[in-house]
């Protein structure tokens, strides 16, 4: 995508309603004379760390002007999930955002987004039924669909930027999108780490010291399972060895799985590739989730 106009003399605007998001989209296209500005949008639920900025640094490279919104959405917690306490550090991520020069901030409250008599609901399929997260999370993709359909239509943006973190979400948006005959692209970015190999995640912080101290132990597995399964080893026995490992460093499983890293669908063997390994755990009262290419 070609860049109108550099990112000076910037204003982060933070708008709250459909009315002011309306005029302000329509401004921020309005390039140099006769030129269309692109829009980027980047959509997170806030309590922003080095991950999200690393889908802001790379929105800012690929359009002219950046949209970054912050919205929990309640749709995609289940009433047993962390939606009362997940982190809310709206502050903090405004001046985060200020200070990297983002356009605009979208942050509906709840009744913007789902007003009184709501009522439609888009529940995907395909890689949304693949067994991962929605074996586990059974409301959560339809919770995601929604809003993010929403959040597509309400920016308008030509591109949407989401993490390889959330790599089934990542693929179950790529679909939406070309199902609903969005014009928004889809891009992935890649994941982001702390030194010891843990991703980055806003629940991080439910995490106590021994737990955070163990964490690290998903990435260490995903990688050696990964170059096992890349030296020839047979996939069926480098998961049995990887599972056991997760348990033995102190998690409750939910799963570690093989998967075509396009499909989602299921893997025999190296050929069948390319192949993610997925994994999501329990720590105490916090859920991880990881991934990671297996390469060829
Ligand atoms: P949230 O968890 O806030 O994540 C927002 C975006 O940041 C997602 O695309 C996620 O994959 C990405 N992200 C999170 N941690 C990352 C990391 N360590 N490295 C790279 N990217 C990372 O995902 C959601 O919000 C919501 O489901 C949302 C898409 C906003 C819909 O409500």
């Amino acid at each position: 995508m070609k860049k109108t106009k550099s990112r000076t003399g910037h204003r982060t605007r933070v708008i709250k309603s459909l009315s002011q998001l309306r005029r302000a989209v329509a401004d921020m296209r309005r390039g140099r004379v006769g030129t269309r500005a692109t829009i980027a949008l980047v959509p997170t639920m806030g309590a922003l760390h080095d991950g999200h900025l690393s889908l802001i640094r790379l929105a800012q490279r690929r359009a002219d002007r950046v949209i970054v919104s912050i919205f929990v959405n309640p749709a995609q917690f289940a009433p047993n999930e962390d939606f009362g306490s997940y982190p809310r550090t709206f502050a903090a991520d405004i001046a985060a955002l200020r200070a990297r020069k983002v356009d605009m901030v979208w942050a509906p409250g709840v009744e913007t987004m789902y007003p009184q008599g709501f009522a439609t609901k888009i529940v995907p399929e395909g890689p949304a039924l693949a067994g991962l997260e929605d074996a586990f999370r059974p409301h959560f993709f339809a919770g995601v669909a929604t809003v993010v359909a929403k959040l597509l239509t309400q920016c308008e943006p030509d591109i949407a930027i989401f993490g390889e973190k959330d790599y089934q979400q990542l693929k179950v948006i790529a679909r939406l999108a070309r199902d609903l005959d969005l014009k928004t692209r889809i891009v992935g970015a890649p994941i982001v780490r702390e030194p010891d190999g843990l991703a980055r995640s806003s629940r991080n912080v439910y995490l106590a010291p021994h737990e955070r101290q163990a964490a690290p132990a998903l990435y260490r597995v995903l990688k050696t399972s990964a170059a096992a399964i890349k030296a020839g080893k047979p996939i069926p026995a480098v998961l049995q060895e990887g599972r056991a490992a997760i348990i033995r460093a102190g998690f409750a499983l939910d799963y570690l799985d093989a998967r075509h890293g396009d499909t989602l669908g299921p893997v025999g063997s190296i050929k069948d590739g390319p192949i993610r390994l997925l994994v999501a755990a329990r720590i105490g009262r916090t859920r991880l989730i990881d991934n990671v290419n297996v390469g060829v």
